[in-house]
Parts: C-alpha cells; structure tokens; sequence
C-alpha cells in the first residue's frame, strides 16, 4: 500500500511560510552544518507530490532541487506551463489526493514525498499520511501560512522520537494512528 510522508520546517509558532510566501526566516536560519535527516528521508521515497502554491516557490530554482519525480497537484497549471529545463522532472496532475497515490501505486510508487500546507491538510483528511517530520526552529513570525488546519475529525499521533540540534531546531516524527 503506497504511503505519504511529510518533512516540513516550521517556525514556532506553526508556520510554513509568510502570507506573501517569503520562507527566508527558514532558508537562512543559520543550521550549523547540521544533518536533519533530508538525504534520508528523500532516499526513503520514490517522488514528490506537492501543491501549486509550493511548485509556484521553487519552480525556478537552479540546479533543480530533487533528485527524484515531483508530481504537481493543480486545477490551474497544464505542462505546457512548466519550463522546458525541468518538463522531464515534473509533472501535472489534477485529480484528489486518493486518486493521485493510486495513479503512482499503479506506477510502482511505495513511498511518497508530501508538501505544501494546504496539501498536506487535505492528504491528512484523507487519511493518506503515514508519518510526519516536524522541524521547529525557535523564531515567531506570529502570522503566515499554517502547516496545520481542519480535520473531519481528530487524529490521533504516535510521538516517535525528538531530536534537538546546537542550532536551536527541534525535530519531531510522529505516526499517524489508523
Ligand atoms: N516550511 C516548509 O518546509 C515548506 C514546505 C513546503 C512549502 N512551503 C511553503 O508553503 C507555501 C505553499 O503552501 P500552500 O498551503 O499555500 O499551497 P500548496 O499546498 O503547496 O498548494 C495548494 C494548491 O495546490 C492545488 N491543489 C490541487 N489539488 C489539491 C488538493 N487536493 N489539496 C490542496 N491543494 C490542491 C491548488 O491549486 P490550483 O488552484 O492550481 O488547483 C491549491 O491552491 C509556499 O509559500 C511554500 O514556500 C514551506
């Protein structure tokens, strides 16, 4: 059965990015060269489905990013919209949540890279998230994108473990209990 799994910074107080989708109180929080586990966790799945929003982000950076497919959630984008440097690398899908795992199950996908807020909030509705890393580091920007939001219900997390760094960053793994 394929799984998702989320990796995400946030700041203290539960945010991804600001409202106008600036991260660079993330980007160049000074990390000391420490390993937070993100070649591991990469390792671990076959690609990565994220969100428009968090596409629309990163989608010029260069060298590209990931070493592995990105898939694209979006009702907005078409593929002629990506640029050609990167159009072997990603692609568009526009479809649910539980639709987009089993087109990549059928692919041969196990494991699956979970980003962007309001896609992880829906991927959790749907029941479609197998753990959570949550790296905190210690700065308040009091109002921006939440990681967070509604759920048809609680769900209940397994604490897995808490690991703390010089830097100041607090990194958590939860289990999503089924
Ligand atoms: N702190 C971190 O580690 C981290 C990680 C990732 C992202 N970010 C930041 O988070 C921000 C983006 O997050 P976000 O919450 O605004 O957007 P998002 O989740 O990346 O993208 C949301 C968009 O994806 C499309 N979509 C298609 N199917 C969807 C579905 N089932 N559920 C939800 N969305 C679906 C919709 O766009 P259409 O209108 O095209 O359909 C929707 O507006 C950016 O600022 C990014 O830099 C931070």
């Amino acid at each position: 059965m394929i799984t998702g799994h989320v990796f995400i910074g946030t700041s203290l107080d539960g945010f991804i990015a600001r409202r106008d989708d600036d991260i660079t109180w993330l980007t160049d929080y000074p990390t000391l060269g420490e390993d937070h586990g993100f070649a591991d966790h990469m390792a671990r799945v076959d690609g990565v489905i994220m969100g428009r929003g968090t596409y629309n982000v990163i989608k010029n950076m260069r060298p590209w990013y990931y070493s592995k497919p990105v898939v694209v959630l979006s009702g907005s984008l078409r593929h002629t919209d990506i640029p050609t440097q990167i159009s072997d690398k990603v692609e568009i899908l526009d479809v649910q949540p539980d639709a987009a795992m089993r087109i990549l199950e059928d692919r041969g996908w196990k494991a699956v890279y979970v980003d962007g807020g309001t896609v992880i909030q829906s991927f959790l509705r749907a029941g479609l998230i197998e753990d959570i890393v949550i790296s905190r580091i210690p700065v308040l920007i009091g109002e921006g994108i939440p990681l967070f939001g509604p759920l048809n219900g609680d769900l209940i997390l397994e604490h897995e473990e808490t690991r703390s760094f010089p830097s100041g960053m607090v990194q958590s793994r939860y289990r999503v209990k089924r």
